[in-house]
């Protein structure tokens, strides 16, 4: 359960500020205003320009690690709907969609006992890069400027109750299947060994991807990406 919420002006990456609080073993969010080193996941780079929601969680899960990337994806959806955005979906692994574009990214980085849930949403953020043609940002859908500290807070506050929900009894997967973009269509699953084209079939209850290939084969995903053909 987060109690706290330290806030930064501009740090590195805020995955890194909150590996500092490790030690204390006290449950904590970090969110900054700006990164200079914002860090998206395979590697890639999250450009941190002001404007968007950078928010690291300090976890010590007693139970099922793989869930806490979806329960924060839940809870900003939560927060989205609470501001009467709609069009609201999950792309696996956890990405979230809004007008089925990407408003928001989540990396899960563990060390030892620790699980530090890194939240990259584009609250004001006008324009992106040519590259992320795909993304997009609350101002534009809604035109408007929203306070990105009272975010931080609702995110904090919607994640909770889910948090200590599936610290008792688990989680509830039903309620994030309601929410997965993309059921039966075209894509290619990206990993670092293949890229496998195919439908998508469903989501388990291990939170894999299951992809129907050409010949119409189910096949298991654990991880990898996943590009979106023509939808
Ligand atoms: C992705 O879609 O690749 C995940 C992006 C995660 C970005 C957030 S922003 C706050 C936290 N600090 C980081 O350096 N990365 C995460």
């Amino acid at each position: 359960m987060i109690k706290r919420i330290i806030k930064f002006k501009e740090v590195s990456s805020t995955q890194d500020t909150a590996k500092r609080f490790i030690h204390k073993q006290e449950e904590v969010a970090v969110s900054s205003l700006r990164q200079k080193r914002g860090r998206g996941r395979h590697g890639r780079t999250w450009i941190s320009q002001p404007g968007g929601l950078y928010l690291s969680l300090l976890l010590f899960p007693r139970t099922r690690l793989t869930s806490i990337p979806l329960l924060a994806s839940l809870a900003i959806i939560k927060v989205l709907e609470d501001y009467d955005f709609s069009k609201l979906s999950i792309l696996w692994p956890n990405d979230v969609l809004l007008n089925n574009r990407k408003v928001c990214g989540i990396i899960c980085e563990q060390y030892k006992n620790a699980i530090i849930c890194g939240i990259g949403l584009n609250v004001n953020i006008e324009n992106f890069p040519r590259k992320l043609s795909n993304a997009t940002s609350l101002k534009i859908e809604s035109g408007k400027d929203l306070d990105i500290n009272g975010i931080v807070k609702q995110i904090i506050g919607r994640f909770n109750p889910l948090y200590n929900e599936l610290q008792k009894q688990g989680l509830k997967i039903k309620e994030v299947l309601n929410y997965i973009a993309g059921i039966g269509k075209s894509v290619e699953i990206i990993t670092s060994k293949s890229v496998i084209k195919g439908t998508v079939h469903d989501i388990d209850d291990d939170w894999a991807l299951l992809l129907r290939d050409h010949i119409g084969m189910i096949r298991k995903f654990y991880y990898g990406d996943v590009r979106r053909l023509s939808w």
